[in-house]
């Protein structure tokens, strides 16, 4: 195995290169991106998202078949699911429990980790709980975690709404500073706004073990997302992203409250802003409208799901590149050096 350039209880326990985590991004974190982000040193987790089973085998399948022969990567590779979801149906947690390598770890998000958690210990696979508040996080641990998952409201995707969100900087050493004293033995990981060398190391200095990256893998060759929203993120400065339930109602998605998505502010999402009452009661033309412009691959009317960072991506490179660029620049700045960026 190449030697880590950061070497931490986190490249330890889950035998990686970097202390980097790909997110389980729902619809975008398959099995070619999973693959590649394993086969450059990271945790890697298959978006199993909603739990839909056919994708899930399917991205997961996909990416054990890319890692066939490379044992290293093979057990570098895991799931995440949206726990709220997973509470109406299990199956594709079910399937994956019956996978052979064990998955490295499940990442459960949103919602009470309780009951899932339970099952995932009893069959011995790390759980790791992506949480938002500080409120979220006895239950975590008490679930069992081995792995907590700081997630600020810079986040790409879902995460907590702007009443009750938090910002990385603030939360991941505030966690950090909670579990020296009550759970030390607990790996922690920054999520959100992290997709540089420079982001890495800061998550680090805050007291994290690591980063979870999404928007910054997303915006990768191997992502599922579509070419053409890559390259209008592209575009986009780190202004230009908003959070609501706007998208989640145009989806005719049944999010608990406390959850919003941050996506790229675009035309529809403006058009509605102010008046999501009205919306949800009655979205039946909106969502017309929407799906119109997923059809045709219109981004001012389909989502674009990327976080505040969408700023500081400016190349659609291979996952294997930016981890490496990452990694190496954080060791740099980490031992006292300077940012290449
Ligand atoms: C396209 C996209 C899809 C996501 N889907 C999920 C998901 O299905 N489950 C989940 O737990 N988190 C999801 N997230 C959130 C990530 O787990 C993570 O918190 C976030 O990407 C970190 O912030 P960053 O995007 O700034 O790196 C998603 C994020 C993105 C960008």
């Amino acid at each position: 195995m190449q030697q880590p350039l950061i070497n931490n209880r986190f490249v330890e326990r889950f035998n990686l290169s970097t202390p980097i985590a790909l997110a389980p991004m729902a619809l975008a974190t398959g099995g070619e991106l999973a693959a590649a982000c394993a086969r450059a040193g990271a945790l890697s987790l298959v978006g199993g998202g909603y739990g839909d089973l056919d994708w899930t085998r399917r991205e997961y399948s996909d990416a054990i078949n890319r890692l066939e022969g490379n044992q290293e990567g093979l057990l570098r590779l895991g799931c995440g699911f949206i726990s709220w979801k997973l509470a109406e149906d299990q199956s594709a947690l079910d399937w994956l429990l019956d996978q052979q390598p064990k998955p490295a770890a499940v990442m459960l998000s949103f919602g009470d980790p309780t009951a899932i958690a339970k099952i995932l210990s009893d069959h011995q696979i790390p759980v790791i709980c992506q949480i938002q508040t500080m409120a979220q996080l006895p239950q975590a641990i008490d679930a069992g975690a081995t792995v907590i998952v700081a997630q600020g409201t810079e986040a790409g995707g879902h995460g907590m709404n702007e009443l009750d969100g938090r910002s990385t900087f603030t939360f991941v050493p505030e966690i950090a500073d909670w579990l020296a004293a009550h759970s030390p033995q607990t790996i922690l990981l920054a999520a959100g706004g992290i997709a540089d060398g420079r982001g890495l190391a800061a998550a680090m200095t805050l007291g994290a073990d690591g980063a979870l990256i999404g928007s910054r893998l997303w915006a990768t060759t191997q992502s599922l997302a579509p070419a053409r929203a890559k390259s209008s993120a592209l575009q986009a400065n780190g202004d230009a992203t908003a959070r609501s339930s706007i998208f989640d109602i145009l989806r005719s998605k049944n999010w608990p409250k406390q959850f919003d998505f941050r996506a790229i502010r675009n035309q529809i999402h403006r058009e509605w802003e102010g008046r999501i009452e009205e919306l949800r009661a009655n979205p039946k033309a909106a969502i017309e409208d929407y799906l119109g412009g997923v059809g045709q691959e219109d981004y001012d009317r389909a989502h674009i799901t990327v976080g505040q960072d969408v700023g500081l991506i400016n190349d659609i490179s291979s996952a294997e590149d930016v981890i490496d660029h990452i990694s190496r620049d954080a060791a740099r700045l980490l031992s006292g050096g300077v940012s290449g960026k």
